[in-house]
């Protein structure tokens, strides 16, 4: 762990908070995380490390106490949760669902557009009139808006509820932060601005006993123009395919249907490591293991090789859905965004998947009213989405992220026109969604059982491979289950269907 890179500050032990000038008494001791520090890319090795432990002093920090974790955000964000969850339950916390029960509260944010942060705001505010109540609870905030400097100087300045701020890069901190934090009775900020060692054996408290995540890399290097992450996350460094592989096989053992593989940008897989191995390879290895399910996300269309299609062409437990954000169909703005293909290549990268997997469901990401995007542009866009024919996509307005160089750019676009173009590029989404859905009239999918559905406790729901939300009454036994569905109607975003079996597994791949 790089030590210039540690931001350790904490208030010198006080009886009570200074109401105000808050900022000043850290002059000397307090140094904001760098936005600037965190863009540099070094070229010295990433550590691994599996010797994580907590220590003695710190087993019986949470006797007695609970804690609770809000997650904003992506998937790395909830897995990071339950990995600060592990962790807490290794000091002998408790889990609460009620935050009005907990003794430390977590923020787990997000940084990757405006609204996301002003959540968290509006959320830290909600958190002041608890502090009142209970002035002994411990409120946090973590993850990538930690990382952010104007973040940071915003909670000191205005939130002084706030007890601690760590970051992405140092939760296997959390004992010592907490410490910190209880001894201090202010406000402890750690937050490194680059990326540490890689931490193997951190413990995990996973949500789901049906589904997890595994992470296969950490960070990103594609700095895309409006992107916050490689800020947040550091650079790429993939884990080593054993840890990942033990990993898999101790969840295929421990009963888990299905795992999902997360990266920023998984097909970098395995660049930064000396080996010869890609994310195809590692693909194929865990092709081998008797776990019914395997995803993958986030994939970048820039790194997609004919090894991985090759690999996910066999199918067996890979599922045949492939989410490959585009952002937008035109090349000029694909070129400002610094995505590195251009709408022909994208377009014929789809070509070339759907020569091997013709049954393959691709999804997407789109960014709409990206600085001086005309009509024309977007247009592209509209037409990209329906010469490749998405089952879905997930669309944004674009939101400027301070440190980013489209931050920087002038913006002629006025919000209305922004808003005009997702409303119509939503409505073709939506067409798109829907007909998808309609093809499965009549026919029977196999489907992983989660739970009860959403609206109704009598009503179970599960996905297919193809990752379409079905709801269907079934016996409590098909929870957790692979299970054949008849589908009998169809909307816009889901199915309802009729239970034909639950599955044995033996011989079901998905
Ligand atoms: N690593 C993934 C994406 C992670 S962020 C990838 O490269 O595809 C998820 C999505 O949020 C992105 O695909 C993009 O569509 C959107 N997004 C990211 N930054 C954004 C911004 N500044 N404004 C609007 N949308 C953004
Ligand atoms: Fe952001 Fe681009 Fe990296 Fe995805 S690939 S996380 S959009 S910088
Ligand atoms: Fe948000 Fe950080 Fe994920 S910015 S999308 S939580 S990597």
């Amino acid at each position: 762990m790089n030590e210039e890179s540690r931001i350790l500050s904490s208030q010198a032990k006080t009886e009570k908070k200074p109401e105000k000038d808050y900022s000043k008494y850290f002059e000397h001791v307090y140094q904001p995380p760098s936005l600037k520090d965190a863009k540099k890319r070094g070229k010295e090795a990433v550590n691994y490390h599996s010797d994580f432990t907590i220590e003695e002093k710190y087993q019986s920090l949470g006797k007695g106490r609970k804690y609770y974790i809000r997650t904003y955000g992506c998937q790395m964000n909830e897995h990071d949760t339950e990995v600060m969850a592990g962790i807490f339950e290794a000091l002998d916390y408790t889990a609460t669902n009620d935050v009005n029960d907990a003794d430390v509260i977590l923020l787990n944010t997000c940084a990757i557009r405006e609204n996301a942060e002003n959540k968290v705001f509006g959320e830290i505010g909600n958190l002041k009139h608890l502090k009142l109540e209970k002035p002994d609870v411990l409120i946090g905030v973590c993850g990538c808006m930690s990382q952010e400097e104007s973040v940071v100087n915003k909670i000191l300045k205005s939130y002084q509820n706030v007890d601690m701020i760590f970051g992405t890069h140092n939760i296997h901190r959390l004992p010592a932060i907490l410490e910190e934090a209880y001894m201090a009775k202010a406000m402890v900020v750690e937050v490194w601005s680059k990326e540490g060692d890689v931490i193997e054996n951190l413990p995990k408290s996973r949500l789901g006993e049906t589904k997890a995540w595994v992470n296969i890399m950490y960070g990103c290097d594609k700095f895309c123009t409006y992107c916050i992450v490689p800020f947040t996350r550091g650079k790429e460094r993939s884990r080593m395919p054993e840890e990942i592989i033990s990993e898999v096989r101790d969840l295929a053992r421990r009963g888990y249907k299905e795992i999902t593989l997360l990266g920023q940008n998984v097909n970098a897989y395995g660049k930064d490591l000396d080996i010869s191995y890609g994310l195809g390879d590692l693909m194929a290895d865990i092709q081998k293991i008797d776990i019914p399910r395997v995803r993958f996300m986030t994939s970048h269309p820039w790194d997609f090789d004919n090894r991985l299609i090759e690999v996910l062409a066999e199918g067996g437990n890979i599922v045949p859905h492939i989410h490959l954000p585009v952002q937008s169909g035109n090349n000029e703005v694909l070129k400002i965004m610094g995505r590195k293909y251009t709408r022909e290549s994208y377009l014929e990268l789809v070509e070339k998947i759907r020569a091997q997997m013709p049954d393959v469901a691709l999804t997407t990401d789109i960014i709409v009213g990206y600085p001086n995007e005309t009509e024309e542009q977007f247009l592209d866009t509209m037409d990209l989405y329906e010469k490749v024919g998405f089952e879905h996509a997930y669309t944004y307005i674009y939101s400027p992220r301070e440190g980013t160089p489209a931050a920087k750019m002038k913006d002629n676009v006025p919000m209305r026109e922004k808003k005009d173009r997702l409303q119509r590029l939503n409505k073709l989404v939506e067409k798109y969604s829907e007909e998808t859905l309609q093809n499965y009239l009549g026919q029977e999918v196999i489907v992983l059982c989660e739970g009860p559905s959403k609206k109704d406790e009598e009503v179970l729901a599960g996905y297919t491979d193809k990752n379409k939300l079905i709801n269907f009454r079934a016996p409590k036994e098909a929870i957790g289950q692979l299970v054949k569905v008849k589908v009998t109607e169809t909307m816009r975003y889901s199915m309802n269907g009729e239970l034909i079996a639950i599955l044995d597994q033996v011989g079901v791949t998905h």
